[in-house]
Formats: C-alpha cells, structure tokens, sequence
C-alpha cells in the first residue's frame, strides 16, 4: 500500500461523506502496523456541532476494532473535487489521533491532500501537534 494507495482509499470514503450543511466532503484513511486500512468520512448533523470529522469517525471505527494502538498513518483528503488546497485536521482530530499515537508509542504519518489531488502534504502529528497533553500526563 503506497501513500498514493493511501489517499485513493481516503478519497473512495469521501464518496460516503454525509455533508449536507458545509458540502466539504472529506475521506480519511488509516493505515494500521498490519497494513490494515480503515476508513471514514464526515458525518454532519442539523446540529452542526455534533458533527463528526472524517478524521474521528476512521479513528473510532479502528479503536472499535481493538486497533487503537495500532495506527501508523492516516491520509485525509476533502474539499471540492478541484479544490487545491490540502485538508489539513482540525485542532480536535489531532488531539484524538494524539490519544492512537501515545498509546501505540509512535508518532503517527498524516498525509494531507487537496481535494484534486495535486497538493500533498505529509506530516508528523508531532508537528501538527507539539508539546501535546496526552495519556502519558495522567499515568
Ligand atoms: N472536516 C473533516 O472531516 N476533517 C477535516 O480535517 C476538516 C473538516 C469536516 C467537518 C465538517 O463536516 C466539514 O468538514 C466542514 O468543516
């Protein structure tokens, strides 16, 4: 599974997305140890606030699958089909892949893409997200 693999899966979950209020639609996808994926996509609500992120609900579903610990990286990709900017996770996603990535004890791969595909970032979540609070400040 190569990174372009990778943000092919991502892209496919975004097919999925239920956006009817922003129409971003975003897909993510995770990468497991095993080589494993897991994908999700947004999942909005009249409430707006309960929304869901693509980010979160891929996460959920691995931990749901007892693969929490197990996350090696993630892809996400979203916007408009042309859209050349890359979708970068939102404060809250980083702080829930945070929780993957200090249990698992590694730093996690995320692969941001533009909605066309033209831009690709890739990134460590300890960037995205440094000096983070985390299961380790509670042991
Ligand atoms: N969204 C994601 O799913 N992931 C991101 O990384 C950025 C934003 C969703 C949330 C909401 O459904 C829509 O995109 C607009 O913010």
């Amino acid at each position: 599974m190569t990174t372009t693999d990778l943000i092919a899966a991502a892209r496919d979950a975004a097919a999925h997305a239920y956006a009817p209020y922003s129409r971003f639609r975003v897909g993510a996808a995770i990468r497991l140890t095993d080589g494993r994926i897991v994908t999700g996509c947004n999942f909005e609500n009249a409430s707006y606030g309960l929304s869901l992120c693509a980010e979160a609900v891929a996460l959920a579903k691995a931990n749901g699958d007892g693969d929490l610990l197990n996350v090696a990286e993630i892809a996400v990709i979203g916007g408009m089909p042309d859209g050349t900017a890359p979708v970068r996770p939102c404060g809250r996603c980083r702080q829930v892949l945070n929780e993957a990535a200090q249990r698992g004890g590694r730093d996690i791969v995320v692969h941001c893409s533009s909605g066309d595909g033209a831009t690709i970032e890739r990134h460590l979540l300890s960037d995205l997200l440094p000096l983070a609070f985390g299961p380790q400040d509670l042991a």
